[in-house]
């Protein structure tokens, strides 16, 4: 009886963490999916969300970004790891209804449409999430190959189609393990 009050506790303290108002710092996003290699890393590329592990060819400015949560919000603010023009940018997402379209980086108070939300992120259990006005989680990234191998462009499915190619993806905090023999 014990053993069973001590264990629902645990879980207990384990949701709490997971949904508490902690503000993770310094966190770096990681895509797992079928079909690709595991753990590329997010990086900015003209605006726009990648994964991979090299600089694509067709971008004029990569870079690769450290996130933190917002500490009065629910925003991933993106540093460049390496010094750029910008300081800081945020993470948005197009979740207007049936929109299928690339996941970027906006300027603090550049707004340009209302259908691109730099609110409703957070994490949970280090997984990336996106949270609708009506409270729902989601996790609907996706990537989509480009011309270079291994750099796939990352997308925000809102309800829109899919082509073949596009794989649905995990953003999480956690780095691929590297295991040497
Ligand atoms: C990001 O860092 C990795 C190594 O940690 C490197 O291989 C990659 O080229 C970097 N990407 C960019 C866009 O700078
Ligand atoms: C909004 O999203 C669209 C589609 O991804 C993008 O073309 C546009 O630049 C974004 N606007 C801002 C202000 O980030
Ligand atoms: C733009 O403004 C609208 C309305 O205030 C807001 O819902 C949206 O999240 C903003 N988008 C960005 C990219 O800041
Ligand atoms: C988009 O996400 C933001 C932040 O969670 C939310 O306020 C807004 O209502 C969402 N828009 C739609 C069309 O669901």
């Amino acid at each position: 009886m014990i053993f069973k009050v001590s264990l629902y506790a645990a879980l207990l303290a384990c949701i709490g963490t997971a949904t508490s108002n902690q503000h993770m710092t310094d966190f770096k996003l990681y895509a797992y999916g079928s079909g690709l290699k595991p753990g590329l890393r997010l990086f900015y590329g003209d605006g726009l969300a990648y994964i991979g592990e090299k600089t694509p060819s067709f971008v004029t400015e990569a870079v690769n970004v450290t996130f933190s949560e917002s500490v009065d919000g629910t925003e991933f603010v993106a540093k460049p790891d390496t010094s750029t023009a910008w300081d800081q940018e945020l993470l948005y997402v197009v979740n207007s209804t049936d929109a299928f379209d690339s996941v970027g980086f906006a300027t603090d108070g550049d707004n340009g449409t209302s259908s691109n939300t730099t609110s409703g992120f957070g994490l949970y259990g280090g997984w990336a999430f996106h949270q609708n006005g009506d409270g729902k989680i989601q996790m609907k990234f996706y990537a989509t190959p480009t011309d270079d191998e291994d750099i796939y462009l990352v997308k925000w499915s809102a309800g829109g189609t899919q082509t073949s190619g596009d794989t649905p993806i995990a953003l999480r905090t956690m780095a691929p393990t590297v295991i040497t023999i």
